[in-house]
């Protein structure tokens, strides 16, 4: 667990939460057991997603993946604890009650099979199936967007945010949460093992169904480019909200 949560990665879940909490007038420190939580359940994700069955992948955030360092049960084990440890964390964590169920069962939503896991079997069943633009906007918005959307309601959730106002952040997670699947999926086919720290051109040799390859390469990153400007449109009237749009610019900008 340790192995590969603390290799890096870019921390960009617990940076929505906090970027969330703080645009709704929250504290940092309430939202610092949900933070980790999300970091938790997403490298969980990396961890299987790396597995000999799912994507076979052997370097991440610069390392040897989970499975190679180990091996594939310990690695199958170090996920499955790492998923009920975010929701230990939320749970023993959050001081309001209130605010810790609430947030527990949005993670659990983003996180489970009509979230990131029902996305994830949908990629691997999509396998070399004709391109279907419906199809992978639904594997996108779920493998990845639906974690991103739930770190940012999460933040919104323990910063007390209102109904209204936590709408608004789930529809601008839900748009720079696809954004940035395919933004991962252009970089895929761009970017080199350095920028990465994960082996480039996976998604070809997969023959997996990604926005590139479906609409092209420019139509991907101008649609990348809309969505981001869609979820800024959704935040920017909120009482502190530039670190929320500094984000997403990022998402579409960044190079790893
Ligand atoms: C990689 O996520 C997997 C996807 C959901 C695209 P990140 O690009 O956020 O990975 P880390 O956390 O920085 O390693
Ligand atoms: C993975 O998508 C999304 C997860 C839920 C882990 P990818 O399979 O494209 O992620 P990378 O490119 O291996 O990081
Ligand atoms: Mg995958
Ligand atoms: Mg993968
Ligand atoms: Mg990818």
């Amino acid at each position: 667990m340790n192995y590969s949560l603390y290799a890096g990665g870019k921390r960009l879940r617990p940076l929505l939460v906090f970027a969330a909490c703080d645009a709704v007038g929250g504290k940092l420190d309430d939202a610092m057991p949900v933070a980790a939580a999300l970091e938790m359940i997403h490298t969980y994700s990396l961890i299987h997603d790396d597995l000999p069955a799912m994507d076979n992948d052997d370097l991440r955030r610069g390392r040897p993946t989970c499975h190679k360092a180990f091996d594939d049960a310990t690695a199958i084990l170090a996920g499955d604890a790492m998923n009920t440890f975010a929701f230990q964390a939320v749970l023993e964590g959050v001081a309001d009650p209130a605010k810790a169920v609430a947030a527990a069962r949005e993670l659990a939503v983003g996180a489970g099979i009509d979230g990131m896991v029902g996305g994830q079997m949908a990629d691997l069943e999509s396998e070399g199936a004709a391109p279907d633009i419906a199809r992978l906007r639904y594997i996108h918005e779920h493998k990845t967007g639906a974690l991103i959307t739930a770190a940012v309601v999460c933040g919104a959730i323990v910063g007390g945010a209102n109904a209204a106002t936590q709408a608004r952040l789930r529809a601008y997670g839900r748009q720079i949460g696809l954004a940035f699947q395919v933004v991962d999926d252009i970089l895929d086919e761009t970017a080199t093992a350095e920028q990465l720290g994960k082996s480039p051109g996976k998604d070809r040799d997969a023959d997996k169904m990604t926005y590139p390859r479906v609409m092209g390469r420019d139509k991907a990153k101008a649609h990348a480019q809309e969505l981001v400007a869609g979820a800024i449109a959704e935040i920017k009237d909120l009482p502190d909200p530039q670190a929320l749009m500094a984000i997403a610019d990022y998402f579409v900008a960044r190079t790893h």
